[in-house]
């Protein structure tokens, strides 16, 4: 998580040109933003960056370097904002990942009288690089020395104060650099440029980069590496819409447009991608899909559809795919993510890859990680995703893997899914809000599902969780007279998700309603006389009309409560630490 800029520039720049591209990285976290120029100037505080533009000096440099924070060591105050800078002032750094060996190494440093004042781990890297410095050490030894002795994951932004030289090193965690005409911006990911320029050269893990206004050179140990220029295509960057108030209403009204685009591109653009990954699932023993949160419920429907088939699939959340699942070179691992960045799923595919598996992906951001780890990534072409809870994203990753179930031999009518789309959000959003508006004091929401909807209880109890901040468990509707059914009381609500003739699914239902459960019945089977009737199903299509009726009321239930929709707390879009 976090999100980095820097930029050096042969002309001088306002520092409110740097923190309005940091803004563009916001999702990836927003408990504080800070920026330091390289007279040595830093200015931090807490909160969110439109909070920091307001007090934020209008100050002109020819180097900068900022950064918009998810907390990970240390609690979200001003002193655990970074940049951070070392003892005497001189070395000053941002920094997205983890240090896991920093109380080792910050007891080196405090032993040679260094003090700290956050308790980040980023204070170290400031610090030990000051150390090495002045013990005569060049800033390039420094940092390769740094890399070497640093464990965990890192994408850092550096400035020695008073030069004009940007200092960049990566391992594991984004970092690309953007060509600008008068010189260079840095990045953790090219949205933060996308308005300056499309020339574009991702760091690989392990590099180093040492910038100034004019020239560029990547460095991997003390050798210097030639880098391929990357001339960006950009696709979808999403502007706000005066007529929506958040952008996850907007997002989830853009579902049947998104939806209509890729299934499209299915036939034509992607259609070659498409079939080489279906030859590749007929050619391997098994499929393993990878994946976390919302991708992973993606998966899941996945699993469902390839496994009716005869194709052996399984899923396994990414941070526990190492331990877990059998990987080997029978396997072909889909790895399913939306940001294509999360650490958890990039991990997992660089384990796999070790261990013999053919990578390919389904992924949203284009150019991200996951997409150029892949030896083939098909594109979810759902446009940029701004809410930090995914909506469409989620519906057009269970699309292509409906289409790809289908080149397998699964049947279905994916082409008049999107119109369902429409017609489901057409039908319900008036409905879900009048009875979202009873249940702002809800504590507790059960979601039960069956077979195809199974995943999509996950995600709607994730939904209800991570925007209505409810506590809601998406379970097997078969599983909850195990157990759970204990907590059913008169009035707990409980969402069931039955789709066309579930007698099983209908059975479940029953049972909590037979203890007093308010049920909100959501079917395509008008004989249940359901809550929500939804359009008649084709096979797999439940799975996305069924899903938006639980993302409309995780959002107008968060509406009603005053809740901060687009930026829940805690959370980030991009989950890229371990
Ligand atoms: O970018 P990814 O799809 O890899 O992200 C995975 C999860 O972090 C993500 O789906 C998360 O659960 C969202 N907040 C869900 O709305």
């Amino acid at each position: 998580m976090c999100g980095i800029v820097g930029m050096v520039s042969s002309n001088q720049f306002s520092t409110l040109d740097v923190i309005a591209a940091l803004k563009r990285l916001e999702y990836r976290g927003y408990d504080s933003v800070g920026i330091a120029t390289s007279d040595g100037w830093v200015s931090k505080d807490v909160g969110e960056i439109d909070k920091f533009m307001d007090i934020l000096e209008d100050r002109s440099a020819n180097l900068a370097i900022s950064h918009t924070r998810w907390a990970t060591h240390g609690r979200v105050t001003k002193e655990n904002a970074h940049p951070h800078a070392s003892n005497d002032g001189s070395i000053i750094v941002v920094h997205n990942g983890i240090i896991e060996n920093f109380e080792q190494m910050r007891a080196a440093l405090r032993s040679k009288g260094y003090s700290f004042i956050s308790q980040t781990d980023t204070e170290i890297i400031a610090n030990y690089l000051e150390d090495k410095l002045r013990s005569g050490m060049g800033m390039q030894k420094a940092i390769r020395s740094f890399m070497k002795d640093a464990e965990g994951t890192f994408a850092i932004l550096i400035i020695i104060k008073g030069e004009d030289t940007l200092y960049a090193a990566k391992r594991d965690s984004p970092l690309v650099l953007g060509i600008l005409g008068d010189g260079f911006v840095l990045a953790s990911d090219i949205y933060a440029f996308s308005d300056k320029t499309s020339k574009s050269i991702f760091f690989d893990d392990n590099e180093y980069a040492v910038i100034t206004p004019r020239s560029y050179t990547f460095y991997v140990d003390s050798k210097e590496i030639e880098k391929q220029i990357t001339e960006v295509q950009w696709t979808g960057i999403s502007e706000k819409d005066e007529k929506y108030e958040h952008y996850m209403i907007k997002e989830i009204h853009e579902q049947p447009v998104a939806a209509r685009r890729l299934i499209e591109s299915m036939d034509t653009t992607q259609r070659s991608k498409m079939d080489l990954l279906a030859r590749l699932c007929r050619q391997c023993k098994r499929v393993l899909f990878v994946a976390a949160g919302t991708s992973y419920h993606a998966s899941l429907a996945g699993v469902y559809m390839f496994n009716s088939i005869g194709i052996e699939a399984h899923t396994l959340i990414a941070s526990e795919f190492q331990n877990f699942m059998l990987v080997n070179e029978d396997a072909l691992v889909i790895a399913i993510s939306q940001s294509g960045e999360t650490m958890d799923v990039v991990k997992a595919i660089k384990y796999a890859k070790d261990k013999g598996s053919k990578i390919v992906s389904i992924v949203n951001v284009p150019y991200s990680t996951v997409q150029r780890l892949s030896e083939v990534s098909v594109e979810i072409l759902a446009g940029q995703e701004i809410c930090v809870a995914s909506t469409k994203t989620y519906t057009n990753q269970v699309l292509i893997l409906i289409c790809l179930a289908n080149l397998l031999g699964f049947r279905t009518d994916i082409k008049s899914i999107p119109e369902m789309i429409g017609s489901t959000i057409e039908s319900s959003e008036e409905k879900v809000m009048e009875l979202s508006r009873s249940m702002s004091d809800t504590r507790d929401i059960y979601v039960i599902g069956r077979g195809i909807s199974y995943p999509l209880s996950r995600e709607v109890a994730l939904k209800l969780k991570e925007i209505s901040y409810i506590h809601a468990e998406g379970m097997m509707g078969g599983e909850l007279k195990h157990g759970t059914i204990a907590l059913i009381e008169e009035g707990t609500i409980v969402f069931s998700f039955i789709p066309n003739t579930d007698y099983e699914m209908l059975s479940n239902t029953q049972e909590v309603a037979a203890r007093g459960a308010h049920v909100i019945m959501i079917s395509d089977n008008p004989e249940f006389e359901p809550t929500f009737l939804l359009p008649p199903s084709v096979p797999g299509s439940f799975s996305v009309t069924a899903t938006i009726i639980g993302q409309l009321f995780a959002y107008y239930i968060a509406k009603e409560k005053g809740l901060p929709i687009d930026k829940p707390r805690n959370l980030a879009k991009s989950v890229t630490v371990k």
